[in-house]
């Protein structure tokens, strides 16, 4: 029974906490009316009936209420204004009668909403199907929650009593929603238009819910359903509304409906001036229906409203994807380009176009609050909710928390002790068989009374009772979590439904699924002189000494500096000429291109400055290396480490990384042939991939691994043998493809398996993953980084979806120079499963016959 009973405190306790990630990862913050943030001077009204039920008693607390003068007329338009100082996204409106200690029996039975951001055009309010009459209270004391569909953007709002007959009404209110950041205040673009194919429902794809004007089939002035927080589904016909039609969720246009001009307009207006990073538009990519996200996008900046458009536009160009249909953000760079208005033309890539939203980042003026934590910053991709996260909530649900652990406690207890009495009764009854007198005096026995209450008395022994008593928990347990609703109303803004956590974004999941991640892993990540090293888990610092060594030392003064290759946080890379060297290594030692007597190498160097954890990793590096001896993997001949600065010596190679490589040559073609250019060929490319996956067999074999396996990690020489390699030769030139987590670590993150990302863990399995996205690289001859269409937070988000496996993943595409067969072999390495990737030893031989062909 009482594990019963932890089980199902726990069962609650994991409710909870989902539910209140559910509330504070959505922008339903109470904003002030009860706790009096919101002013008095701010709350005002067309009227009020006496000094004690003006617009300032409108707040939930205490007795009184905002009352309108005289009987309400159903013709009448009273309403109640509240001014929030602030744009602000509004999302839920409560209200109450007055009640003031069961005296008052006024309360508005439905009302309606007008809004402003200005504070001189307003505007009504209505929901998706048109109808702008919100039902309200049933009586004087309940609070009554309104969600509103659509939300609204509005600094200053009405609430308008209605009623069918004359009747006195008196509200209080609160009011729900967050700061909107992204400061947008109206956005202009053509109209929507109709889909009417053959076969198909005819999908509405106007903007319903676009509070401007419509004329000439424009609309200008007014925000809709493009900043409504809502995001269409993969396929435009479905929607996430009830009882609307196909296509509502997105706003869409047809190519050749807007004249030849190949392109759609907005504009859009902001509240002031701001420096903008980035525009995110979230598009439909359903190419077999001729839908596709735009294919360039030039935008253009006013400094003020009254000024001309900067000459200087700029130009976007995204990565057309016809493997993937699902809609997707479109993260679009504006460098910061200071503006208070932009224009935006978005051009075709195909019949049609369609948005369900955007958002625009910019710089935000003051950094009051430090950095948020890591799981925090994932749940960016929905600005309006994650930008301000104002916790005024987090006392009440705590509260509340408290509170129902409380009551379980007290359950249990009540249980322990009746057991207890039960045990005691059942000894006086062996000791002294006239029962019924011991009963009868009841005193001994205090759970009497309360089993009395629950009306178990027709238990005769303690097993019987304890299993009523059970199952009296376990009914109270289902109730308490059938209502979880009642139980934390402020906490949420209340009445809505139960989280479903299978829609759970990235943020919830890691909270509620998945361990987080591994942070003495992160900071391993690091390696040394900026680079990572094969990471080999039983390695401890302590057993390191010189006879773990197995690499010669090689005389310093004989390394002749040539030029500095590059540098990490705590070492340089030279390169430098071994004087000697084939001598020093002997004979019979396969040698780097030599010329002469002296040997070009690389040298890595530790600077002196650096930690003495640094110099433990930077041994332990020299250590594995040692060991490893594989015509793929990039060679240790020498070291120096009897003296400070310590060096490892390895071969140079002199057609520097594959990334640097590919990117700077085209496909052989007829054209790269008569114009010179530098290419590679099909084949090419298929025996670097071969000899990758040969190196890594090897690693695999000797189960190591390597954890950020890449083109800028493979090394090219002379004769253009693939050497793997860590070294952090030009780890600056590519720090755009490592994710930083709040200064601690850089991790490849567009390389990584889901796995290692939410889990932190790395094995051979999660270094094919990486093999993949390695082959998907030089397959697009390092043109382009993986998932360059998304930002680093949306490739985490995507690894949730890995993670959560439900079809709404975004893989990368296939290449257009990779065969079929081998985009299916890099599909596989992408397997959520770690079962169902390959070996390197099943990668090697299954591309091993591509090269011979
Ligand atoms: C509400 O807004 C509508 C315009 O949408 C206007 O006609 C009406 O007078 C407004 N009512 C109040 C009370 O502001
Ligand atoms: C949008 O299209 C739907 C369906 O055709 C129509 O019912 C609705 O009135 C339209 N909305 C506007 C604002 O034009
Ligand atoms: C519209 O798209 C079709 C199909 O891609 C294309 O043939 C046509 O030229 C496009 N029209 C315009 C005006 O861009
Ligand atoms: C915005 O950019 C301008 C220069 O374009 C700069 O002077 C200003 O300080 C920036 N403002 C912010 C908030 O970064």
């Amino acid at each position: 029974c009482c594990v019963l009973c932890l089980c199902c405190v726990l069962i609650v306790l994991c409710l909870c906490c989902v539910l209140i990630v559910f509330c504070l990862s959505h922008c339903r913050y109470a904003l002030g009316m009860e706790d009096g943030r919101i002013k008095d001077d701010d709350i005002t009204a067309s009227s009020q009936w006496y000094e004690t039920t003006g617009p300032q008693y409108a707040r939930s607390e205490g007795d009184g209420a905002w009352c309108p003068e005289g009987q309400l007329e159903p013709s009448d338009s009273q309403y109640l204004q509240v001014d929030l100082g602030r744009l602000t996204f509004l999302t839920i409106v409560g209200t109450q009668g007055r009640y003031a200690r069961s005296s008052g029996n006024e309360f508005a039975r439905a009302y309606r909403l007008n809004y402003s951001r200005d504070g001189l055009l307003w505007k009504s309010w209505r929901n998706r199907l048109g109808n702008p009459v919100m039902e309200g209270n049933k009586n004087a004391y309940a609070s009554v929650i309104n969600d509103l569909h659509p939300p609204i953007v509005t600094r200053h709002v009405r609430l308008i009593p209605v009623t069918k007959l004359s009747t006195t009404v008196c509200m209080r209110v609160e009011l729900y929603g967050c700061p909107w950041d992204d400061g947008l205040i109206s956005y202009a673009a053509p109209e929507g238009q109709l889909m009417m194919p053959p076969g198909y429902p005819i999908a509405s794809l106007n903007d319903s819910t676009y509070d401007g004007t419509r004329e000439r089939r424009r609309l200008s002035g007014g925000l809709g359903q493009l900043t409504d927080g809502v995001i269409g589904l993969d396929d435009f016909l479905l929607t996430r509304q009830y009882h609307v039609w196909p296509g509502y969720d997105y706003l869409g246009w047809r190519n050749d409906s807007l004249g030849t001009q190949g392109f759609v307009e907005m504009e859009f207006v902001f509240d002031r001036q701001r420096n903008f990073t980035s525009m995110k538009v979230h598009s439909n990519n359903m190419f077999s229906r001729g839908v596709k996200i735009f294919s360039s996008v030039s935008c253009q900046f006013k400094p003020h409203l009254i000024a001309n458009w900067e000459a200087e536009p700029v130009a976007f160009k995204t990565v057309l994807d016809d493997r993937n249909p699902s809609a997707r953000y479109v993260t679009v760079p504006l460098n910061r380009r200071a503006a208070k208005s932009l224009r935006c033309r978005f051009y075709f890539a195909d019949v049609w176009m369609m948005f369900s939203e955007i958002s625009f980042q910019s710089v935000k003026k003051i950094k009051s609050r430090t950095r948020l934590p890591m799981s925090l910053v994932l749940i960016s991709a929905n600005p309006s909710a994650s930008d301000s996260p104002d916790v005024s909530n987090t006392p009440v649900l705590i509260g509340c928390l408290v509170t129902i652990i409380l009551l379980l406690v007290i359950i249990i207890f009540l249980i322990l002790w009746c057991q207890y009495d039960c045990k005691v009764l059942e000894k006086v009854k062996r000791h002294n068989p006239t029962l019924k007198s011991v009963e009868a005096k009841g005193r001994l026995f205090r759970c009497f009374y309360f089993e009395r209450e629950f009306g178990m008395m027709s238990a005769n022994s303690c097993k019987e009772r304890r299993s009523y008593w059970c199952l009296y928990l376990s009914v109270f347990v289902i109730m308490l979590v059938l209502n979880m609703n009642y139980f934390c109303p402020a906490a949420c803004g209340g009445g809505y439904a139960e989280p479903d956590v299978t829609q759970c974004t990235p943020h919830q999941c890691f909270h509620s699924n998945a361990p987080h991640y591994a942070e003495t892993d992160i900071v391993r990540l690091q390696g040394v002189t900026g680079s990572n090293m094969y990471a080999v888990p039983a390695l401890t610092v302590d057993s390191l000494t010189r006879k773990d060594i197995s690499a010669a030392e090689f005389p310093r003064q004989q390394l002749i500096f040539r030029e500095k290759l590059g540098e990490g946080q705590f070492g340089e890379v030279h390169l430098c000429e071994a004087e000697g060297l084939p001598e020093f290594l002997g004979e019979g030692s396969p040698l780097p291109d030599r010329d002469g007597h002296s040997v070009l190498v690389a040298v890595k160097q530790l600077r002196a400055d650096a930690t003495s954890q640094a110099r433990n990793d930077f041994l332990k590096e020299i250590k594995i290396m040692s060991r490893l001896n594989d015509p793929n993997i990039i060679r240790l001949l020498c070291v120096c480490v009897s003296s400070d600065p310590l060096c490892m010596v390895t071969e140079y190679m002199e057609n520097g990384d594959l990334n640097m490589f590919l990117s700077q040559r085209e496909i052989e073609s007829t054209l790269t042939y008569a114009n010179n250019i530098p290419s590679v060929s099909l084949s090419d490319l298929l025996h670097m991939s071969v000899q990758i996956s040969s190196g890594m067999k090897y690693l695999a074999s000797l189960n190591f691994v390597h954890r950020d396996l890449a083109t800028r990690n493979c090394l090219l020489d002379r004769r253009l043998t693939i050497k793997i390699a860590d070294f952090g030769m030009s780890r600056n030139l590519y720090s755009s493809d490592y994710y930083r987590i709040q200064g601690r670590a850089v991790l490849p993150i567009r390389w990584m398996a889901w796995e290692s990302i939410l889990l932190g863990k790395f094995t051979t399995a999660s270094d094919v993953w990486a093999f993949g996205v390695t082959l998907w690289e030089i397959f697009t001859l390092c043109k382009e980084q993986p998932y360059s269409l998304l930002s680093d937070e949306q490739v985490i988000e995507n690894t949730g979806e890995f993670f959560r496996n439900q079809g709404r993943q975004i893989f990368l595409y296939g290449p257009p120079l990779c065969p079929p067969s081998l985009f299916e072999l890099m599909m596989r390495c992408w397997s959520r499963d770690i079962p169902d990737r390959p070996t390197f030893e099943g990668l090697y031989q299954a591309l091993r016959p591509h090269v011979s062909q």
